[in-house]
């Protein structure tokens, strides 16, 4: 599936990302560490807006979800209540003569030999991915603990304790955003599958009889999300699982793909999870992990339709699908044509030159700006306007506002432009930030 232009294309972005501060290689400077990436300035910032976006449609705008932050490292009966601590492997196969790793189940069928060397490859064994630690100072079998490898099971636990708090029945979901270990055997596509990642979950408990229809409800929600902000139609798709790729706790899952330059992937998956989780945590630790439906005067253990996709993941696909590169006449540039509510920087405050005549006027926008606390804004007074223009374009910064000689010797107003159409409207000082409010929500 990967063709040349893809690999250019992952090339590119990967270049852009580290040149510009958005995603650097984890422990560059140590020589790096396999699949291990850091976001940078920029990066820090979109990262967090994929994140506040989710939050906002998830918890903020419905009333029947809530905000969950459990821990990463938990008592490890859970783990074996789960499942996890048997059944989270994957097929394990090893070159005999260069000791490459391989996941059985991407190679070919009756793939027998090395692809790097050609040397016999191993029978496949299951190799567990979660990570081993040790809490406190004694590194035995009775302190050995788990890094959490989704975020799920700490809602789950926590189920009765927020049902209580929270004073809420089913349909009603508990949200949870925050770190999942895997010791994955085949990392790559840049940041598309690491060892350590961020999760949104959200387990979502309904009655068991109203499972498949809030099933169908979830998968659309999630994908008009993708859509609303404004991944391309045709860059998404949503795939069944076949029965025997279900997870041990499944019933049903649809994924959500995303068309990555080197073919479909996963972005997210929602899951029928049923009470197979809540049943079994339940019957490890006596507590009851269920309702009182009032209307059948019964405790109930409810179902649960489970959302659950990777922040690095969607913020690949929003970089993926925002990075342009467009020719104007003789000039070229790269846009990251990214929604608004994505963009780490929305407003840049750019002087036409350094010309002392413009600068205070400049920065004292800048400051206006910068401290109504409505948007990350930048000032820059470096190099010619264009390359601060080009800059702002690789980065995505949704509008510039420029002050030149007429600003400061005649009209009191500055031109602000649009980062996608390259547009310019004059705008008077005192209507900048209406203005910009109005540009910024389009
Ligand atoms: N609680 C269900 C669960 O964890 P999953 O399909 O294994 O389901 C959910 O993971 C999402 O987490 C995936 O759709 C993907 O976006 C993200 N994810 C999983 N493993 C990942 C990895 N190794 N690196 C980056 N993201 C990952």
């Amino acid at each position: 599936m990967t063709t040349n232009n893809s690999k250019l294309l992952m090339e590119k972005l990967v270049s852009l990302c580290k040149r510009r501060g958005f995603i650097f290689p984890g422990s560059e400077i140590y020589g790096g560490l396999g699949s291990s990436w850091d976001y940078g300035p920029l990066g820090t910032e979109l990262k967090r807006n994929v994140k506040n976006a989710w939050w906002q449609t998830i918890v903020h705008q419905r009333d029947d979800t809530v905000g969950l932050d459990s821990a990463i490292i938990m008592n490890p009966e859970i783990w074996n209540t789960s499942g996890h601590a048997t059944g989270f492997t994957d097929p394990l196969v090893e070159c005999k003569e260069c000791h490459e790793r391989y996941r059985a189940d991407q190679l070919e069928s009756g793939t027998e030999n090395c692809i790097k060397c050609n040397g016999p490859l191993t029978a496949p064994r299951q190799f567990n991915l979660m990570f081993k630690t040790f809490v406190g100072p004694v590194e035995d079998s009775a302190a050995q603990a788990w890094l959490r490898p989704e975020t799920a099971q700490g809602i789950f636990v926590n189920f009765s304790n927020t049902l209580v708090s929270s004073r809420r029945k089913p349909p009603f979901g508990i949200a949870q955003i925050g770190k999942s270990f895997r010791n994955e055997i085949t990392p790559g596509n840049f940041t598309y599958r690491t060892r350590e990642f961020e999760q949104m979950e959200l387990e979502f408990f309904v009655p068991p009889e109203d499972d498949e229809t809030w099933h169908e409800y979830w998968v659309q929600e999630r994908i008009d999300w993708y859509l609303n902000l404004g991944i391309t139609p045709d860059n998404l798709r949503i795939r069944d699982h076949s029965s025997d790729e279900l997870a041990h706790y499944a019933k049903a899952t649809k994924d959500i793909e995303f068309f990555f330059p080197w073919g479909w992937g996963e972005l997210e998956g929602i899951a029928n999870r049923t009470d197979f989780d809540l049943k079994a945590h339940s019957n490890a630790t006596g507590q009851s992990l269920d309702y009182f439906d009032d209307i059948k005067k019964a405790r109930i253990i409810p179902y649960v339709i489970e959302p659950s996709g990777g922040v690095d993941r969607a913020t690949l696909a929003f970089l993926i699908d925002a990075y342009t590169e467009e020719t104007h006449g003789d000039t070229e540039r790269v846009v990251l044509k990214l929604n608004h509510s994505l963009a780490p920087v929305k407003v840049a405050i750019l002087p036409l030159s350094r010309n002392e005549k413009l600068i205070p006027t400049a920065r004292a926008i800048y400051e206006t700006v910068r401290k109504l606390g409505l948007w990350k804004v930048e000032y820059d007074d470096s190099q010619s306007i264009g390359r601060r223009y080009r800059r702002q374009d690789e980065i995505g910064t949704p509008l510039c506002v420029t002050v030149d000689f007429e600003t400061v010797e005649h009209d009191q107003s500055v031109t602000i432009r649009d980062r996608d159409t390259m547009g310019q409207t004059r705008v008077s000082i005192s209507n900048l930030v209406s203005t910009l409010q109005t540009m910024l929500t389009q």
